[in-house]
């Protein structure tokens, strides 16, 4: 069985970033919702539970078409919604620290050339999907975007992904409506850089 992360906040501690009902809707119902529905595609196929990672790492290894785009749909939508989840915060770091911090410096020459370039990935994703920040073994940094549930792992080059930004609109539309831009802007208020900086050492410390 996968289980769902819980909130480690209130549904209205991300305000007035991301309002109560987007938090509840959007953690109780669309993340759980993948996780379910991706317990089911496993249970039913039969296939051995392996960590998340490995599984999306590898979906190759699915035989049946049907249960592999089950798993990489729900499978997704499952490690992307925890990873989400996890590095907000209503008391977040605002800058990143030790190792990633010198990374960044060294890559996009300051945080800000970062955030823009995350910026950059979000809104130039067409549709429902997601920006993402990535590292390797060796410890380089990536950005880049995806459709639909796809994360970084499932390129199968070992990117491990340590920040994301959920641009479904189910992520934002009860507030921003159509106005994706705002929604990106605003996100970087609340991502812990802290959290996001213990994911990069986990990654290639
Ligand atoms: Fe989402």
């Amino acid at each position: 069985m996968y289980t769902q992360e819980p909130l480690a906040y209130d549904y209205d501690a991300l305000m007035p970033v991301i309002d109560a009902e987007t938090v509840e809707i959007h953690h109780d119902r669309h993340h759980a919702a993948y996780t379910t529905n991706l317990n089911n595609a496993v249970g039913k196929a039969g296939l051995a539970e392996r960590p998340i990672e490995e599984l999306l790492s590898d979906l190759d290894s699915i035989e049946d078409p049907a249960v592999r785009t089950a798993v990489r749909n729900n499978g997704g939508g499952f490690y992307n919604h925890n990873l989400y989840f996890s590095i907000l915060s209503p008391k977040p770091a605002h800058e990143a620290s030790g190792k990633l911090a010198a990374r960044i410096r060294e890559q996009f020459g300051t945080e800000a050339d970062l955030k823009d370039a995350l910026i950059k990935a979000a809104l130039g994703q067409f549709g429902s999907g997601w920006a993402w920040l990535s590292a390797n073994k060796e410890g380089e940094l990536f950005v880049s975007a995806t459709a639909n549930q796809d994360n970084p792992l499932m390129e199968g080059k070992g990117l491990v992904p340590i920040f994301t930004l959920d641009v479904w609109e189910h992520a934002y539309y009860l507030k921003y409506k159509n106005l994706r831009g705002e929604y990106v802007k605003a996100f970087f208020d609340i991502v812990d850089w802290k959290k996001v900086s213990e994911l990069y050492d986990r990654v290639c410390g």
